[in-house]
């Protein structure tokens, strides 16, 4: 076997699943999860209407490049979405679809990273866990850029050694962050690009919170953006990723898709011909339909800020909390040990949540997610009320082991 897997460590819910073994919630209160990132709003009508009617296309191998429809589709939105008026996308060149962009972030490693060389492949931290397992799989050395409140949850560039930039050959970058929900600014982009060309590697900016963002004014710049303004307008070394699966609630679906540098999107498309990764046909129509409308994005937007809007105010009282500015996670600092909080509270309250450590790495002296726990608000809005109650009811009378010192 690959001896690379030996370093792949356990996904954060299989450590949630172990902590919360045996523990026996209140069986009167029902469990509410706001552990799993899963957009709960319904899918859209139309789309489901599209992919039932498109069964029948089933009966075809559908090509690794997409539709030409589709991949129009897409240029359009991400054109109207993320670009300055007048300017496009080719949807010829620079779109490929992804079954989900999780698929589409792995594989993106393995297409551009040379085992042979040393290469780095560089990530926030705390982070989406597939990046460092495909660093892993690719023969790469994963190096993490600590995500704290001392840093605004943004990865701190500058405090990476230059003989680290100098082996870097991939930077994922996360905007709207999860868990922090932070938005990177154009000028934290035009840094990362600066680096890109002074040290020679590709950005994979997971945008896949993109459409998420609580103020309706001010949607999250894209790293194509920061590369249009910076005049690399053939957004060289720059990859963009995107996904149905938030901004439509439609994450079963598995259709996303990678966009940017045509040359990195010619050989990335060599690359997963090989892998055999195209998209169903009736999942590319239905795709299609989704790309193309954003009325029930601003939708899920709504709800999402009604939950923020309603939960925020009772859980300011008992916890250090920011309003996020994208994605649909609270990133509470919860002044102790997140483990044990995390264990004790699924059994006083049956609420399941992510202890914060789980999606971060020791690094540089420091776990940046410990003390941190993750909350995700995609239950209905009366559930996600709910739990704000009984989360503050919790922390105002906290069994003795679920705090830190600062409590006891
Ligand atoms: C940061 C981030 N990237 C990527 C994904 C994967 O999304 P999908 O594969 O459904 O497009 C997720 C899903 O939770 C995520 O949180």
């Amino acid at each position: 076997m690959n001896p690379a897997l030996q370093r792949l460590q356990a996904y954060p819910f299989e450590r949630l699943r172990s902590l919360l073994a045996g523990a026996q919630p209140p069986a009167e209160l029902p469990g509410i999860a706001l552990s799993i990132g899963e957009p709960r709003h319904a899918p859209p009508p139309f789309v489901l209407a599209t992919l039932r009617a498109s069964l029948a296309q089933l009966d075809s191998y559908p090509a690794t490049r997409g539709l030409p429809a589709l991949r129009a589709a897409m240029a359009a939105s991400l054109s109207r979405q993320l670009l300055p008026p007048g300017t496009a996308l080719d949807p010829e060149r620079m779109v490929l679809p992804l079954n989900g962009t999780r698929e589409g972030l792995f594989a993106i490693v393995q297409a551009v990273i040379d085992p042979a060389a040393g290469a780095v492949v560089a990530m926030p931290n705390p982070f989406y866990q597939i990046y460092e397992g495909a660093a892993l799989l690719a023969g790469a050395e994963p190096w993490f850029l600590n995500t704290t409140a001392a840093t605004d949850f943004l990865p701190d560039l500058e405090a990476v050694p230059e003989a680290i930039w100098r082996r870097c050959r991939l930077l994922f970058l996360c905007s709207p962050g999860n868990p922090t929900g932070a938005i990177m600014p154009l000028r934290y982009l035009r840094r990362a690009l600066e680096l890109a060309e002074r040290f020679d590697f590709v950005i994979a900016a997971d945008e896949c919170y993109a459409e998420l963002y609580l103020d309706e004014a001010q949607p999250p710049p894209s790293l194509l953006r920061a590369a249009l303004e910076a005049g690399n307008s053939e957004f060289r070394r720059c990859l963009v990723f995107h996904s149905l699966s938030k901004r439509s609630s439609l994450p079963g679906l598995r259709s996303g898709l990678v966009a940017g540098d045509a040359a990195l999107i010619d050989r990335f498309l060599l690359y997963r011909t090989y892998h055999g990764c195209a998209m169903p046909l009736p999942t590319q129509l239905a795709s299609l339909a989704a790309w193309s409308d954003e009325a029930h994005v601003a939708d899920n937007r709504r709800l999402y800020r009604q939950k923020f809007d309603q939960v925020l105010p009772i859980l300011a009282p008992v916890l250090q909390l920011q309003r996020p500015q994208g994605g649909f996670y609270l990133w509470p600092d919860i002044g102790g040990d997140d483990a044990l909080f995390t264990r004790a509270l699924f059994e006083r309250t049956h609420l399941t949540i992510l202890p914060g450590s789980y999606l971060a790495r020791d690094a540089h002296g420091e776990n940046p997610g410990r003390g941190h726990v993750r909350i995700s608000l995609v239950p209905a809005l009366e559930q996600c009320v709910e739990a704000a109650l009984r989360l503050r009811d919790f922390i105002a009378r906290p069994p003795r082991s679920a705090t830190g010192a600062s409590r006891n």
